[in-house]
């Protein structure tokens, strides 16, 4: 099952890709953990990156796509996988489509003003990647998971966010259309809760749960 997992920044992509990739025993491939991870270790791609994570901006296809193909090459995701935050303009898209055949595209709808507050109070685990929101925290600043300090992401300072969101109404929100016209997107409420959202999503993918 090769899976793509759309929708804003704060959407839930994050998330309920974890969930789905449990459950369905396939590899969960984010280009922005990939890009975080590179910075962490100061790799040449680490560094070009921050130069647009930063600001809210995308970083360019090209790069992404090499990292894209190379990841889903790899033997792991011969049973297939699913992709959170790529693709993310058309030309990935395109690019997507000359080597791999998509089954589902999720698209996990949510209001602006939502994506807001939740992109300014996520924190997240420097360690594990475990994600929180400060209105579950009641102040805690280590990880339940891991025990680790929890940190505010550089780009879900308030200014960055809402570049973030105008970049993507602007270069990401029309794939919904690109895969609508292909007969794949399942638009899914990201509105309702977690555990109602990763049911919708299986149930979108028709799979157990
Ligand atoms: P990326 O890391 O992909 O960030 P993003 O798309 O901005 O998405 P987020 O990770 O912020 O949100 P999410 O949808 O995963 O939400 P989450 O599950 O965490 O990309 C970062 C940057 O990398 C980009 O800006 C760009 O520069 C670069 N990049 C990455 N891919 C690229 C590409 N393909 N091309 C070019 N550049 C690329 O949830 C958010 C919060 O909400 C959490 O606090 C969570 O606890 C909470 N939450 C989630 N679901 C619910 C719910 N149902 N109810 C209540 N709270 C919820
Ligand atoms: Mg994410
Ligand atoms: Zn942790």
């Amino acid at each position: 099952m090769k899976i793509i997992m759309l929708g804003a920044p704060g959407a839930g992509k994050g998330t309920q890709a974890k969930m789905i990739a449990e459950k369905c025993s396939i590899p969960h491939i984010s280009t922005g953990d990939i890009f975080r991870a590179n910075l962490k270790e100061g790799t040449p791609l680490g560094k070009k990156a921050k130069e647009y994570m930063d600001q809210g901006l995308l970083v360019p296809d090209a790069l992404t796509c090499d990292l894209v193909v190379d990841r889903i090459s790899k033997d792991d995701c011969e049973g297939g996988y699913i992709l959170d935050g790529f693709p993310r303009t058309v030309p990935q898209a395109e690019a997507l489509d000359t080597f791999a055949v998509i089954d589902y595209v999720i698209d996990i709808d949510v209001a602006d003003q939502v994506l807001v507050d939740r992109l300014s109070g996520r924190r997240v685990c420097v360690k594990c990647g475990a994600t929180y929101h400060t209105s579950m925290l009641n102040g805690a600043t280590k990880c339940s998971v891991c025990g680790d300090e929890l940190i505010q992401r550089n780009d879900d300072k308030a200014e960055t966010v809402l570049a973030r969101l105008s970049v993507y109404h602007d270069q990401t929100a029309p794939l919904i259309g690109y895969y609508e016209a292909k007969g794949l997107l399942k638009k899914i409420d990201g509105a309702q809760g977690l555990e109602n959202t990763t049911q919708a999503i299986l149930n979108a993918l028709g799979a157990n749960a």
